[in-house]
């Protein structure tokens, strides 16, 4: 079958994450590489509805590879919820040529993403956020520089936190999801890790472990909170109280999602943006690439947001046992 892929455009929606760069020089070099014309869509949906477009060529890409952000800039666009957003931005489209469009971004950017596809323009999504929240892929582009952001961050921590014999509690991101704080609190060695995936008991599961941390000799304590339960301020007061170790609370907020992406976001949003081209190419679309079992595959939006992924138990037991 000849292949009538002329034309196609790329977006950053939703919040941004370390590696989008790499993914937006991946598709458009790709693209380029196959013959392609290839146009970068400013702030998300927004850009496509204003007509907000530019050219992009394989000189545009360059020096961005080892950058955080988005060159495109990204967005939250409530009028594209719109089914007349999604019309105006399909008529934006179309009067440029685009024959398909790629879309980086988490579970909400996916929706716009199906909803282009059910009107005619072909649309590929990849994960793109640092929560890892994304049921049908085991990885999110920006997850490793954010994990690696955060333990840089609670490292110092816990030095001033020793000198200081305190608790720290550090409360990250992540959403409603719980796997940046798991993952995190067994890199650093934190003594409690508090997710909004399982219920815990104050008494039980914080104030106890920081007292048996004091008295087993620790100089410090480390609390990771997931900004799903939140309240670090308040959690810290009442460690302090319940436990007589003096408490800080940090919250390390929008540090988290900007720096320049890790080997590993780098990688696999190069890897991701050329299987994004290659799908178009291939006459596909509404699908997401995401990764499972450790391999590079694809599915359909639908049943992708449709699938569950539960944090891991083992990770969680593991972070008790080592914080002894
Ligand atoms: P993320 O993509 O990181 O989950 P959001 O949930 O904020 O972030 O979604 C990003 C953008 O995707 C929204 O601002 C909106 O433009 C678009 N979007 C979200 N949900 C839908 C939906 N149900 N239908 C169409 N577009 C959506
Ligand atoms: O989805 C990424 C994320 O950083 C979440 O961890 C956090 O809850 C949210 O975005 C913060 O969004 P905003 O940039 O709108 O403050």
């Amino acid at each position: 079958m000849e292949n009538t892929i002329r034309k196609i455009g790329i977006l950053t929606s939703g919040g941004d994450a370390p590696g989008m760069n790499a993914a937006i020089r991946a598709v458009v070099r790709t693209g380029i590489y196959n013959g392609l014309e290839v146009y970068g869509v400013k702030k998300g949906y927004n850009g496509l509805i204003n007509g907000d477009i530019e050219r992009m060529d394989a000189r545009s890409v360059g020096e961005i590879l080892q950058k955080g952000g988005t060159i495109l800039q990204t967005a939250r666009c409530l009028e594209f919820k719109t089914e007349e957003g999604q019309n105006k931005a399909v008529e934006e489209a179309r009067k440029l040529g685009l024959d398909g469009l790629i879309v980086v971004g988490g579970d909400g950017s996916f929706r716009g993403a199906q909803a282009l596809s059910a009107k005619g323009l072909p649309t590929i999504a990849m994960p793109g956020t640092i929560d890892n929240d994304i049921n049908c892929t085991e990885y999110t582009i920006g997850y490793d520089t954010c994990l690696n952001t955060v333990i840089s961050a609670v490292d110092k921590l816990r030095d001033t936190s020793s000198s200081h014999s305190r608790c720290s509690v550090v409360e990250v991101m992540g959403r409603n999801a719980g796997y940046i704080a798991v993952e995190t609190a067994i890199a650093c060695g934190a003594e409690v890790v508090v997710v909004p995936e399982v219920e815990f008991d104050m008494e039980k599961d914080v104030i106890n472990p920081v007292k048996e941390g004091v008295n087993r000799g620790k100089k410090h304590c480390i609390v990771i909170v997931a900004e799903g339960i939140g309240g670090a301020t308040e959690m810290a007061k009442k460690i302090e109280e319940a436990t007589g170790m003096e408490s800080r609370a940090t919250i390390l907020g929008h540090i988290q999602r900007g720096g320049s992406p890790t080997v590993r976001d780098r990688v696999e949003a190069s890897r991701m943006g050329a299987k994004c081209v290659d799908l178009l190419l291939e006459g596909k679309k509404n699908r997401i690439v995401c990764i499972q079992n450790g391999v590079m595959t694809d599915v359909d939006i639908e049943e992708g947001l449709a699938m569950k992924k539960s944090l891991s138990k083992e990770m969680l037991e593991l972070a008790v046992k080592l914080s002894v």
